[in-house]
């Protein structure tokens, strides 16, 4: 049976590296009978966190909204250009925000068994992504997800540079289309 996978991405260009991987990754996943749904994480603005709620106990539709999709998913992937060193505040925010989901209360409705990172950087040193790994191995930590893949992407700077990358769009595809499938994360 298929798995419901929510893609959320961080880049405020819609059609920039990160983006483009996510996309690959959602076709590759929806070609092989998943369901995926996409928030944006730079256009749909929810609030820093400031206490330990869920987001469903925010005014704000955009944190009711992916709430709603956080307790739908099985699979979350996070897509995000490196800035700094870092991931970019929209989604830094939501990696915030989750901490609660790894509480007795979030995990009433939080059920991710299996993340994705999709990372994307001007500079071809891997060296480039170390904090950015870091981060989000220390939240796959906190949340218990043990299924876990990266794909980290240097050497793509403009907008659409990942074009080029056919090695990097392949892999994004056939990590979305091995979602639930045996052999595990690929
Ligand atoms: C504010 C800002 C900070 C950045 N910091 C880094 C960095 O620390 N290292 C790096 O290699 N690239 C850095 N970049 C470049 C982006 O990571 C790179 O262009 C990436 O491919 C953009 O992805 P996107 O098209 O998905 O937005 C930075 C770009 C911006 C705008």
């Amino acid at each position: 049976m298929g798995k419901n996978i929510l893609i959320i991405t961080g880049s405020p260009r819609e059609k920039g590296n990160s983006n483009t991987l996510a996309e690959s990754f959602r076709s590759g996943a929806a070609e092989s009978g998943n369901e995926v749904k996409v928030f944006d994480a730079h256009k749909n603005r929810i609030g820093f966190y400031s206490a330990p709620v869920l987001l469903s106990e925010d005014d704000n539709p955009e944190a009711q909204e992916l709430h709603r999709l956080l307790c739908w998913a099985d699979v979350l992937v996070l897509a995000t250009p490196v800035y700094f060193m870092g991931v970019t505040a929209g989604l830094k925010t939501v990696m915030d925000r989750l901490s609660p989901y790894a509480t007795s209360d979030g995990k009433k409705c939080f059920h991710v068994e299996e993340c994705y990172l999709i990372a994307t950087a001007t500079s071809a040193d891997p060296h480039m992504f170390e904090a950015v790994c870091m981060e989000y191995d220390y939240l796959m930590t906190k949340l218990g997800i043990k299924h876990t893949s990266k794909l980290l992407v240097g050497g793509v700077a403009d907008e659409g540079a990942v074009f080029d990358r056919h090695d990097a769009l392949e892999r994004a595809i056939l990590m979305g289309y091995s979602v639930g499938k045996i052999g595990g994360v690929y």
